[in-house]
């Protein structure tokens, strides 16, 4: 850390440079015009102030230089005059709070929540007079902003037609980012200069049911790294009853704007009564690419939890009744008309529905033998012969209707017997109005059979036309969903969701989502998978947003049901994903007679699901990362390591255990001759002794991965 007299030194010759071009204005009276909020330990910093034309204006410091550099922010409105210049500063409050949170359920137990804040009330100097509010954070681990419209005279309601919040780069980084597509976020990621980003290239992908990519913008969290090494990641928080927001890429000036998803159907983007505020824009930022992953800072800027205790939700593994659906061999329609595995063809000679309850059972008998306590049964109601490739979806699944060869009741009892609990699957064919009206049926339903958890899905164009995935309407079916599910004791899986802000912290049954390309586009996309190097940039990028359902655990690698596709990992990488992809619900999601008798398995057995500390060892985004957590209850670690398509030697020191435990230790690693392509099944499996003195070194293959069981003996 560079001495703070340094870092106060840049930033005062950088606001003397800003005041003396301001009319009027003395570097030594600046205190009533300019904001100057420092975190706690002063590493990073906001400067705000009101420009020349009066206009809400700020930058971003860490240490000792500028990092997001003089940017303004502006609101445009459907039948009102943009707020935008003629601000004055009327008051600035200013406070300290320090905290630490419990997690019910997470990456870690506790978490510090420590921040300096300011509240700035402008208003404007001409008539109408309209008062805006900002609420600044200053964290060590970033910054975040986010406005307040107060009650006003004249003013009940506003339609905004875009948010203009500004984020000028200070040069040309490079960036991880995907498009801001406005109905999916399934796409892979890019890395490239900022100047060189191009979302339309990204258009009309054939895997993709849903997609709309208006602008060349980028969706968050986006993540970019300075020439400095510092880390930059660009997110939202706390996005309620607000449209989600993509950032417009200026790649001349190399700015980036909010630009919010908007609705077709109704002509803006949001509709708000006052008072409101709005959802939170934060930048993450860290001197390594390691220290964006142990930030918790998207959830210190979220409400704490308001549904109380959510102990009905105990963090699991689970199966499915999926990934054969995925790969062709049964089908999620009763009829068997459908292989959605290929989205269009018609299933093929004797392939078979999926949810039975015969093969409910099956899977079930396997769980309960290898510590797995969930199952997620798709398939299992009527409507699925009316799915992908239907316009008139509305009113088509009603979410309480099994199937005739499913007996949920017997699946469920079952389950019980077993002590396996199913997981709720609903898919709702993107058509919310008929999901919002079954609610209710739907989760009783759930309570009566005593199932605290649903998969919920949205696969294809949302019905209103005009509407999207992304913008308030659907974010707003998406809170009513979680909310509902909340006061039935019910926890909500979400595929095809809105992106994760941080809720989780307020709304602890918002235990996972997808919102990725996750391991199904290894199944059937039409180019060839995920590579490599998906997942170590989806460690830095996506998971920023919170925990991720994934689906890790294919054994079967090369995937024969499917010859133009396989999994771009080895073995060993798919065990070490149930340690790097946080989740609290992990499936295990390859067929059980494909783990039978396989050695590796013994690592999916043991790992847990609930975490009392995280540690994130090494990284670099889209090149590899390392990551080890002890296990909440019991002080057993795990860790996991994965590589692109690079192999590399990595180095791990052990001195995260405990002084005076000793840790049976099995190490799951890639053999040496073991390749993602080549030879992705070559795992070796070996017990090694190590204490909180060792420090090791370990080869990771091409797409290769490594994972550790350390579980105590005494
Ligand atoms: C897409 C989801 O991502 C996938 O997990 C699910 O199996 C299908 N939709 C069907 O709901
Ligand atoms: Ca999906």
């Amino acid at each position: 850390m560079k001495p703070l007299k340094a870092i106060r030194f840049t930033k005062m010759l950088l606001l003397w440079m800003i005041f003396s071009l301001l009319p009027g204005c003395q570097p030594f009276n600046l205190r009533l015009d300019i904001l100057d909020l420092e975190s706690p330990n002063q590493v990073n910093g906001i400067v705000f102030f009101i420009d020349k034309e009066g206009q809400p204006t700020y930058a971003v410091f860490h240490k000792d230089s500028m990092v997001i550099d003089t940017s303004k922010m502006a609101f445009t409105f459907k039948h009102a005059a943009p707020m935008q210049k003629g601000f004055q500063i009327d008051s600035i409050i200013e406070e300290n709070h320090r905290e630490s949170w419990e997690m019910p359920w997470g990456e870690q137990r506790i978490v510090e929540n420590n921040y300096n804040s300011a509240l700035v009330k402008l208003s404007e100097t001409q008539s109408p007079y309209r008062k805006l509010n900002i609420y600044f954070r200053a964290y060590d681990d970033g910054v975040a902003y986010r406005f307040e419209f107060p009650k006003q005279e004249g003013i009940d309601t506003l339609i905004i037609t875009d948010e203009h919040s500004q984020f000028k780069l200070t040069e040309d980084p490079t960036v991880w980012w995907i498009p801001g597509d406005w109905d999916i976020y399934e796409h892979l990621y890019t890395e490239s200069e900022f100047s060189k980003i191009n979302a339309i290239s990204k258009r009309n992908h054939p895997d993709l049911g849903q997609t709309y990519i208006p602008e060349n913008a980028v969706n968050t969290p986006v993540t970019m790294r300075l020439q400095s090494g510092v880390h930059l990641a660009f997110h939202e928080a706390a996005l309620l009853d607000y449209a989600g927001m993509t950032l417009k890429v200026d790649t001349t000036n190399l700015s980036l704007e909010s630009e919010l998803v908007g609705s077709d159907r109704l002509g803006y983007k949001v509709k708000r009564a006052l008072p409101f505020q709005t959802p939170w824009r934060s930048i993450q930022i860290a001197d390594k690419a390691t220290d964006l992953i142990a930030s918790r800072l998207i959830e210190n800027l979220n409400e704490p939890n308001k549904i109380g205790n959510v102990s009905w939700f105990k963090p699991k593994k689970y199966m499915g009744i999926w990934w054969e659906m995925h790969l062709g061999i049964s089908t999620w329609d009763m009829e068997a008309t459908q292989d959605m595995s290929t989205h269009t063809q018609a299933a093929k000679a004797g392939v078979k529905h999926g949810a039975t309850t015969a093969n409910a059972k099956k899977y079930i008998d396997f769980a309960s033998k290898n510590n797995i306590t969930g199952l997620l049964v798709e398939g299992w109601n009527t409507g699925w012969n009316h799915w992908i490739g239907f316009e008139d979806r509305e009113g088509v699944f009603d979410f309480v209707t099994p199937y005739a060869d499913y007996d949920l009741y017997e699946v469920v009892r079952y389950g019980k017997e077993k002590g396996v609990e199913l997981i709720m699957h609903h898919e709702t064919s993107a058509a919310p109005r008929t999901y919002a009206q079954q609610l209710d049926t739907a989760f009783a339903l759930m309570k009566q059979l005593d199932i605290h958890a649903v998969k919920t899905g949205y696969v294809g164009k949302i019905i209103p036309k005009g509407e999207y995935h992304h913008g308030q309407w659907m974010v707003n079916h998406y809170q009513k969903v979680l909310e509902t599910a909340a006061a039935n004791q019910i926890a909500i899986n979400a595929h095809e969701p809105i992106k994760g802000t941080g809720l989780r912290r307020t709304y602890p049954n918002e235990i996972a989502r997808e919102g990725l390309r996750g391991q199904e586009f290894n199944a059937w996309a039409s180019d060839g998978g995920n590579p490599p190097e998906h997942l170590p940039i989806v460690a830095f990028t996506r998971m920023l947003a919170g925990p991720i359902d994934f689906t890790p655990g294919v054994f079967d690698i090369g995937l024969p049901q499917k010859p133009d596709n396989q999994i771009n990992t080895t073995l060993a990488q798919q065990l070490a994903l149930y340690v790097v992809i946080y989740s609290p619900i992990q499936m295990a999601c390859d067929l059980p007679e494909n783990y039978e008798h396989q050695p590796a398995f013994q690592f999916i057995r043991e790992v847990g699901v609930d975490w009392e500390q995280t540690k994130i060892l090494n990284g670099e985004v889209g090149d590899f990362v390392t990551i080890a957590r002890e296990e909440r209850g019991t002080g057993n670690w795990f860790l996991g390591s994965i590589t692109d398509e690079n192999e590399r030697e990595i180095e791990i020191a052990f001195d995260f255990l405990e002084v005076d435990k000793n840790y049976e230790v099995t190490v799951y690693k890639d053999a040496p001759n073991a390749h993602f392509s080549k030879n992705p099944k070559a795992i070796t499996i070996e017990k090694i002794k190590v204490d909180y003195k060792s420090k090791l070194k370990f080869h990771l293959a091409p797409g290769g991965g490594l994972a550790i069981s350390l579980i105590t003996s005494n």
